[in-house]
This record gives C-alpha cells, structure tokens and sequence, in this order.
C-alpha cells in the first residue's frame, strides 16, 4: 500500500514513521509513506496557502489551489482521497478493515480555521476520529493510517488482530504477564492452568463481561 500525506506540518509525521511497528512496516516494504507539505505546491510568490474567508469572521481558511495541484498530481486510478474533517463520518474498525484493502491513499490534513469548501469535492471519503476538535487533521491522519498498517498482511501478527477490541463489536480480554503476584493482585488461576479449551471459554466470557460492562451499546448493535 501507499499513502500519500498533505500537510503543513510535515516534521508532526517524523516520530510516526521512524518509530516502532510503522517505521518496520516502512523498512519492510508493506508500506510507503510519502508526506507532502502542501507549502511546496502553492503558486504564489510567497508560497501563500491561506487567507481570509470571505463574509469575514473566522479566520484564515486554506486555499483551493495549492490542495487541488498536489491531489491532481499524485491521483492515479487506484487512488482514495480521504479529507480528515470534525464533520466527516466517524470512524471504527469496520472502515479500517475497508480502507487497508485499498491500493492508495491520499490523505489530506485540514489546519487553521478550515478548508475553502471546494477541497471537498476532491474527496471521495470525509473522515471524523470523533466528536472532539483537534487543531488540525494531522493527528487523526496517523491515527487512521496507523490502524490501517498494522492491518496490512504481515505487519503484525495475524492473532493479534483477530481478537481485537471491536472485532465482533466486543471488547478484547484481560492479558497478564509475571509476577503471579503483585501488590496482593493476582492472575486468573485459568490462565496459569496451561489448559487451552478452558482459557478459550475464560477469554470469550471476558469479552462478552467487559462488552456488557464498559460499551453495551456495542452489544445492541450485534
Ligand atoms: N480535524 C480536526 N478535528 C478532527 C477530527 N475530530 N477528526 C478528523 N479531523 C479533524
């Protein structure tokens, strides 16, 4: 896979892609990651890429041209555009799923104010990270991207996301590791029981337990 990253703050993605699962993932060739600063696309002498919105009020607002040149040039047939906005649809698991099948990816950070209104028709996605504001689409753009990496074939161990929290809409189980014991907290008798059938039922109660308990919206929607 591909992603291609409009930003104004290309050095914000540095810790991202040179560190841990997502630098491996990028040595190994199951992803390349481009990040773009969309500066370098304007045509204006001084490199302008906003400036007041008109009818006034709000602040500077991005401009069309420089985003629609860096979009034009990089989109190929097997590319999705995704524009990461507050108003976008929310996003889960389900469309990480989705979106790590894809061939390519442009993802379009918004910044400042907001994003002259015509950005959007480029945009085959609008995407939300939830119901907060950020200050700008470059956080949530690694929070997707990131979901959507681990996905891909052999960045992780398959098992580890085949239990994940949100598969199945149910939360992931309790793990542990040593001590046996600390500050009086025990593990599970079961898990040290080295009987797989019973740490099987034990782990799938403890979804079903912690679902109930923590989301059971995620519940009704099974
Ligand atoms: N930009 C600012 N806030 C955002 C959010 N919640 N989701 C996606 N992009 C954003």
């Amino acid at each position: 896979m591909k992603i291609d990253i409009l930003t104004l703050f290309p050095n914000m993605f540095l810790g991202f892609i040179g560190e841990s699962i997502i630098k491996r993932a990028i040595d190994s060739n199951k992803v390349k990651i481009n990040i773009h600063n969309i500066r370098d696309y304007s045509k204006d002498p001084h490199k302008k890429v906003d400036d007041y919105g008109f009818g006034g009020g709000r602040g500077m607002v991005l401009m069309p041209q420089p985003i629609f040149d860096a979009v034009n040039s990089l989109k190929t047939k097997d590319s999705k555009v995704i524009l990461m906005t507050p108003q976008g649809i929310k996003y889960n698991q389900t469309k990480a799923y989705e979106l790590s099948k894809e061939k390519h990816l442009i993802i379009i950070c918004g910044h400042y104010e907001g994003f002259d209104e015509r950005i959007r028709t480029l945009a085959d996605i609008e995407i939300s990270i939830g119901d907060y504001v950020l200050t700008g689409g470059e956080i949530p753009a690694m929070a997707i991207s990131d979901s959507i990496i681990r996905l891909l074939d052999g960045v992780i161990e398959e098992e580890s996301h085949i239990k994940d929290s949100f598969n199945d809409d149910l939360l992931d189980y309790p793990v542990y590791t040593h001590p046996v014991e600390y500050n009086g907290l025990k593990v599970p008798d079961v898990l040290l029981s080295g009987h797989h059938a019973n740490i099987n039922k034990w782990r799938e109660e403890q979804r079903l337990k912690r679902t109930k308990e923590r989301r059971p919206d995620l519940l009704e929607k099974r």
